[in-house]
């Protein structure tokens, strides 16, 4: 999304002004071509010399000085940017624009521009929630600017509060959602991801290697897509980067049963990158298992309820799709499962393959369609995979739009 993007990164003066270098660090490594504008009050948190070293383009600071390049002045690259993103914002420079004023090569750029701009804001938490603040943002809002709020958290000045610099990857995560094709809009998208724990006693549980990274990165896709996006998903360590998918955690088979079958209705299309436990110990005993007897424990097992195979028989012009984690027989195993639960899709992945699976980062993976047709995806980031699978989806919506009578009703 970031690659040989023109980007404007604007610091104003606050202490998260050190925060913008990761930033810029972020923007760089994902390929944008970043050109860093300071105020002078920046300048007394980071050097100009920082952003240019690390940007390898020069620091626009003075209005008056001619740039040594002056191919670029602040009009021209104005013009030529594909997006303003102003990190940290402080109250000061949020009230300027707000109020049309024009007095640096900061302010004067962002009157000048047409391209979106980003507002990232950061300050002391009071300050934050003043109504001067709160109704400048609105004015801002109004006139079509963007804004990554900040967050709650212990603030450089000493209070706890909202004030904190949104993450650097919330920061990305919305710019990389300005460059993105909304093609999912109007969509409800619901998604499992996540192993289940299947409980045997108090302490001891059954479960699998699913981490939920597959079925993040497709929530994240989805939401960046336009779509709206329910993450139902069993324990994990995952931070999502985004504010703005509701999350509803789940211990058990039965409880990701329950809470699937509530969205269902509800919502136009499934992905159930979930690994869900196929048994449960028959009974969760309340007390802890001893190991007073020798010999061996025999643990009785019985069947968690399908819950694909039972969205297959229940839906209506849902489009469903499900995952496949083989260790053998790959395209077999996930062609009797696409037949079976009556998918529209299914993506089947080999575990035992190095670079896919459960854990890692990237993936490699076969999408099968219910007509038979196989794409395959070579190793690549779960992110890139997940894009892969929604452009899939995102066909099989513009096919059902097509084939649904009017009104279109879902
Ligand atoms: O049959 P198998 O478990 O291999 O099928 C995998 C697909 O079915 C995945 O999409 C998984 O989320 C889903 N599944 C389910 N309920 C189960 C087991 C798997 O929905 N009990």
């Amino acid at each position: 999304m970031l690659k040989n993007r023109e980007i404007i990164l604007g610091v104003s003066g606050g202490i998260a002004a050190y925060k913008s270098v990761e930033l810029l660090r972020e923007m760089t490594k994902k390929g944008a071509n970043v050109h860093v504008v300071m105020t002078q009050n920046a300048q007394q948190f980071v050097t100009p010399l920082t952003f240019q070293t690390l940007s390898g383009n020069p620091v626009l600071c003075d209005m008056f000085r001619l740039l040594e390049d002056s191919k670029i002045g602040h009009v021209t690259l104005a013009d030529i940017a594909d997006l303003m993103v102003i990190a940290p914002a402080t109250a000061n420079i949020l009230g300027k624009i707000a109020n049309g004023i024009a007095d640096d090569f900061l302010t004067t750029m962002v009157m000048a521009t047409k391209v979106p701009v980003l507002f990232a804001p950061s300050m002391n938490v009071n300050m934050w929630h003043s109504s001067f603040v709160q109704n400048n943002v609105e004015r801002l809002k109004a006139h079509g600017y963007q804004f990554v709020d900040p967050i709650e958290g212990d603030l450089a000045c000493g209070s706890v509060g909202k004030g904190k610099l949104a993450d650097i990857e919330e920061i990305v995560e919305k710019i990389e959602d300005i460059f993105t094709k909304k093609d999912l809009s109007g969509q409800h998208v619901l998604i499992t991801a996540g192993p289940t724990l299947e409980p045997i006693d108090p302490v001891r549980y059954i479960t699998n290697r699913s981490t939920g990274k597959m079925g993040f990165a497709l929530a994240k896709m989805a939401r960046r897509r336009g779509a709206e996006v329910t993450l139902i998903t069993g324990p994990h360590y995952l931070s999502l980067p985004r504010r703005d998918i509701p999350q509803i955690v789940v211990n058990d088979a039965r409880q990701m049963h329950e809470a699937v079958k509530h969205y269902f209705e509800d919502c136009h299309i499934v992905i159930m990158a979930a690994a869900v436990a196929d048994f449960r110990p028959q009974d969760c005993l309340t007390e802890k298992i001893t190991k007073r007897k020798n010999g061996t424990y025999l643990l009785e097992m019985d069947r968690n309820p399908d819950i694909l195979k039972e969205l297959g028989e229940k839906r209506r012009n849902h489009i469903l799709v499900g995952f496949a984690a083989e260790t053998s027989e790959l395209m077999e195993n996930a062609g009797v499962k696409l037949k079976e639960k009556n998918l529209d899709l299914i993506v089947a992945n080999d575990v035992t393959q190095a670079g896919a699976g459960f854990g890692v980062d990237t993936n490699i993976v076969k999408i099968l369609d219910a007509q038979g047709k196989v794409r395959k995806v070579p190793i690549l980031s779960k992110d890139e995979v997940a894009d892969i699978i929604l452009d899939q989806v995102v066909k099989l919506v513009k096919k059902k739009e097509k084939d649904l009578p009017w009104p279109r009703n879902w």
